[in-house]
């Protein structure tokens, strides 16, 4: 399949960008985020937590906590690929639930509801200057996004930019992507 072999070869890119690299695309990436609409008008706000290639998402929510924000993160169940956010409120409540996943656990006095999100931080491993983007292949944000009326951009490193990804009629763009050197909208 066509999104597949983007799928591979984006996971070799990324796996081969030290830490010491991404750290620092980490800091430009978040610091031109911070500036943003999407970051000063959100009260609460969808991250994940970021696996061992990706961008490190903690200090972005650290961030958020620091600044009064509510942070909400994903719950995915394969059986039928929906997801739900639970809030976030400090480390300890993370479960391993596989290799370098690491999910909230299902508490339902924190479960929230799309329209009660203000900004989804949509995670990927290549994305194109429209907003599209190429995932995991779950397709479990192309299913939360369908019904989600807010905000929703993402964070991504130059190297996962180009100028077309392949997408499908399901598949939704994001408002944004912000880059260590830009904001493509
Ligand atoms: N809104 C939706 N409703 C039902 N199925 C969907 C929806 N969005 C995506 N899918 C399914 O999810 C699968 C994965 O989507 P894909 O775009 O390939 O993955 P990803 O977005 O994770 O890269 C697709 O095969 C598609 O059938
Ligand atoms: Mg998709």
């Amino acid at each position: 399949m066509y999104k597949e072999t983007f799928r591979i070869l984006s996971k070799r890119l990324l796996k081969h960008i030290t830490k010491e690299q991404k750290k620092q695309y980490l800091k430009d990436i978040s610091n031109r985020l911070y500036q943003t609409h999407w970051w000063k008008n959100s009260d609460v706000i969808a991250l994940t937590i970021a696996r061992d290639i990706e961008l490190d998402t903690l200090p972005i929510i650290e961030e958020g906590w620091k600044q009064g924000k509510q942070i909400v993160i994903p719950k995915c169940y394969p059986d039928n690929h929906l997801m739900n956010f639970y809030l976030f409120t400090n480390q300890h409540e993370l479960e391993n639930v596989y290799l370098d996943l690491y999910e909230p656990k299902e508490d339902p006095k924190k479960l929230v509801q799309p329209n009660q999100i203000d900004l989804i931080i949509v995670p990927g491993l290549l994305f194109d200057f429209q907003g599209f983007r190429i995932g995991y292949g779950g397709g479990y944000y192309d299913r939360y996004l369908a019904n989600y009326p807010h905000s929703k951009i993402s964070l991504a490193m130059e190297q996962q930019l180009v100028k077309h990804v392949p997408h499908d009629q399901y598949d939704l763009p994001v408002d944004a992507v912000i880059s260590e050197k830009n904001i493509y909208q």
